[in-house]
């Protein structure tokens, strides 16, 4: 087992009615607010008001940058850099989900350095060493940027979607009330349930030595989104199944599973390029993705895995042979996410044309071949797209 660094100071506030804190923790940070939001959905619920509301009770300076688009634009994110340096914001408060906590966070950051903030992604990224404090309030439950030390931009000019890691962006402060997630509807809460799940998946399907401890842990937390998130679906104010989600979606990339692990990602960087091209929800392109790369890496060199998680994770009968066993948690899995989410289940369902993959797949290997559960080439990826069609 590898040696590794285990560090999540984010403080997170869980549960119904905890937004009474929220003025007096972002007043820690100053008095000049950067609020940051999507297309509205804050405003429907009647979120908005509630948060302004504990924003005036602490006297706060408030600010406002909306429209942050879902696949969030690096064009959002530099207005929120313009804002904050005019107006010398002190904290930013993200209020949605994924994408406009990711873009606040490089907002943040591009409020510290004086170059594009499109500078910090690529293969020559800038460094990020420190961004303004982040507070978020989460409302969808799926990527974990509530947590996490990520985010992901998409530029529609170079037709990247890229994404960047570093420890300054972690948010400061979380609230997460899972009665903000009743109003998600069917497809963002089933497109969340994957995400969370590929999350998982991405670190317990690895080739390296596992920490038993750990394995338990995302058998776990796979259990109980394959349990909860269809009945978050069919009862969307299920406060038992929106929590136990919520909480499983932070933990599910917040770096604790992870124990040392240092293997990439595979279905996460091809999903970001059908992102670029094709601007679909993400948890959607993981579910077409994620059991035809399963069936890819498949061999007798990887089955144990695949036996250990049908076993565990959907109660396979362990006396059966190996191959069944695998083959059968393959057939489980597309079960959950085609039946039970009820999501599209080919490229051709949703539009992704065979003409786009070489590009795409040489973009999913730019920094190299992913060295993932399985090694995949260019001509890899291409065979596991050609398997979605
Ligand atoms: O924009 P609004 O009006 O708020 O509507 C959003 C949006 O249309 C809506 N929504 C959010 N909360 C709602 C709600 N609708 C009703 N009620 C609520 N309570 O849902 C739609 C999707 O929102 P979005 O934020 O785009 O979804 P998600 O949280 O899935 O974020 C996806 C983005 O995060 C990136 C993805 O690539 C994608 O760009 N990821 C970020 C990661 C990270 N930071 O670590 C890791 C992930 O793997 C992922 O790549
Ligand atoms: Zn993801």
């Amino acid at each position: 087992m590898n040696n590794f660094v285990y560090n999540i100071p984010t403080k997170v506030y869980f549960g119904e009615n905890q937004l009474g804190h929220l003025g007096q923790e972002l007043a820690k940070f100053g008095k000049r607010v950067l609020l940051t939001y999507g297309g509205g959905s804050i405003k429907r619920s009647g979120l908005y008001d509630r948060v302004l509301d504990e924003l005036r009770k602490a006297n706060l300076e408030v600010y406002e940058l909306s429209g942050i688009e879902p696949n969030p634009r690096i064009e959002s994110v530099r207005k929120g850099v313009e804002i904050c340096k005019q107006k010398d914001i002190d904290v930013l408060l993200a209020v949605g989900g994924g994408s406009t906590i990711d873009a606040t966070k490089f907002m943040a950051a591009g409020a510290c350095v004086e170059h594009d903030p499109w500078e910090f992604f690529g293969a020559d990224a800038k460094p990020i060493e420190r961004a303004l404090p982040i507070v978020t309030i989460l409302t969808l439950s799926a990527t974990g940027s509530e947590m996490d030390t990520a985010g992901v931009i998409s530029n529609l000019e170079t037709g990247d979607k890229l994404g960047r890691l570093a420890p300054a962006l972690l948010p400061r402060v979380s609230f997460l009330d899972p009665t903000l997630t009743y109003t998600v509807n069917r497809y963002q809460t089933a497109c969340g349930a994957v995400d969370i799940m590929s999350h998982i998946l991405e670190v317990y399907f690895n080739t390296q030595e596992d920490l038993f401890m750990l394995d338990c842990f995302m058998e776990g937390m796979l259990k109980t989104v394959v349990k909860y998130a269809p009945i978050a679906i069919a009862e969307p104010e299920n406060y038992e199944a929106r929590a136990n989600i919520m909480w499983t979606s932070s933990w599910a990339i917040n770096g604790f599973i992870n124990g040392g692990k240092r293997k990439a990602w595979s279905c996460h960087p091809m999903e970001h390029e059908l992102s670029a091209v094709y601007d679909i929800t993400h948890g959607l392109g993981l579910a077409i993705l994620t059991p035809r790369w399963m069936k890819y890496c498949l061999d007798e060199t990887t089955v144990d895995k695949y036996v250990q998680y049908g076993v565990n994770v959907f109660g396979i009968d362990a006396s059966l042979d190996k191959m069944e066993i695998a083959k059968r948690s393959i057939d489980l899995t597309e079960e959950f996410l085609f039946e039970n989410l009820g999501l599209q289940r080919t490229f051709t369902e949703v539009g992704i044309k065979r003409e786009d993959f070489a590009m795409m797949a040489q973009k999913a290997c730019r920094y190299g071949d992913i060295k993932g559960f399985k090694t995949l080439t260019p001509k890899d990826v291409e065979a596991i797209f050609e398997m979605c069609l």
